[in-house]
């Protein structure tokens, strides 16, 4: 008999390990986090200089309202249009949220953790992080009550009608909250985002991140004066309103009669 054939089968315990493939589901997860994440952070950009065009004048809304219905090109207004945009926004927000869920603390416990580490580090960007989960918390009811609203109302979307609803229908207090919530959350998602994936990268790190949180507070406090002064204006004409609460806004230029 060969030596060869002396050889015994190793034993399970002497088998070396299968080593076990790594999924690059979460790395994917993470990149389909991120894209939804910068879609919604500059949807929220444009949204905000469309509803501040209160600013400008009452006509300036009235106008973008109804380009957004087709108004321009159908010769008539189609809201449901609106509708089909606020369902794409609401399907990305809903997407967003959910790959989201996988980071919050899930337990007690891995949330006292999180607090403790927190408050030991007193670290910046991990605070804004906190910021972020809180905010992103608030804006699952807030940011879905408005989508709601815009869906299934596109028609009231106008200076009076808007004002209106600010008003008359006790809104503004929650796109007070809201205003907060999405300009924080936002401008904490661009800036993680530009650190993480190494979006404007100079030759020192330090200085890079030091710009880019500046760049990042400059851009909230923007938006969140511009999101006031909107608000305020949506307010004012909502009181003045009140008494002709649900009548819609049509321009000087189609009736004749000065706003
Ligand atoms: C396509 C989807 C959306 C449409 C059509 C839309 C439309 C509007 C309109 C017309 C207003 C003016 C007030 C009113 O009419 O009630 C408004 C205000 C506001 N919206 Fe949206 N919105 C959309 C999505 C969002 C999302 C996703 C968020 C946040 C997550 C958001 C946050 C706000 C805030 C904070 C205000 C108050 C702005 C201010 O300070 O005056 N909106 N939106």
């Amino acid at each position: 008999m060969s030596s060869t054939t002396a050889q015994t089968t190793p034993s399970r315990a002497d088998r070396p390990r299968p080593v076990p493939s790594r999924s690059r589901w979460p790395a994917r997860l993470d990149l389909l986090q991120s894209l939804s994440g910068l879609a919604l952070g500059l949807f929220m950009w444009g949204h905000m200089l469309f509803v501040s065009s209160i600013l400008v004048s009452r006509d300036a809304m009235w106008a973008i309202s109804r380009f957004f219905e087709g108004y321009f090109f159908l010769g008539h207004s189609v809201p449901w249009l609106v509708s089909v945009i606020v369902a794409v926004v609401f399907t990305l927000f809903a997407c967003h949220a959910a790959l989201a869920l996988r980071k919050f603390p899930a337990s007690y416990t891995a949330h006292r953790t999180f607090r403790d580490h927190l408050h030991a580090m007193r670290h910046e960007d991990t605070t804004l992080w906190y910021w972020q989960v809180l905010t992103g918390f608030a804006l699952f009811f807030l940011a879905s009550l408005h989508l709601g609203t815009m869906l299934l109302r596109p028609d009231r979307i106008g200076p009076f009608e808007s004002a209106d609803r600010v008003w008359s229908d006790s809104m503004w207090p929650i796109y007070l909250v809201m205003l907060f919530a999405v300009e924080i959350h936002g401008g904490v998602g661009l800036y993680r985002l530009a650190l993480k994936w190494g979006f404007l990268e100079g030759a020192h790190p330090a200085t890079t991140r030091r710009r880019l949180r500046l760049a990042k507070w400059t851009l909230t406090a923007f938006f969140l004066v511009l999101g006031l002064a909107s608000l305020a204006a949506y307010m004012r004409i909502g009181m003045q309103h009140a008494p002709h609460y649900g009548e819609n806004y049509v321009p000087a230029w189609l009736t004749g009669v000065a706003r």
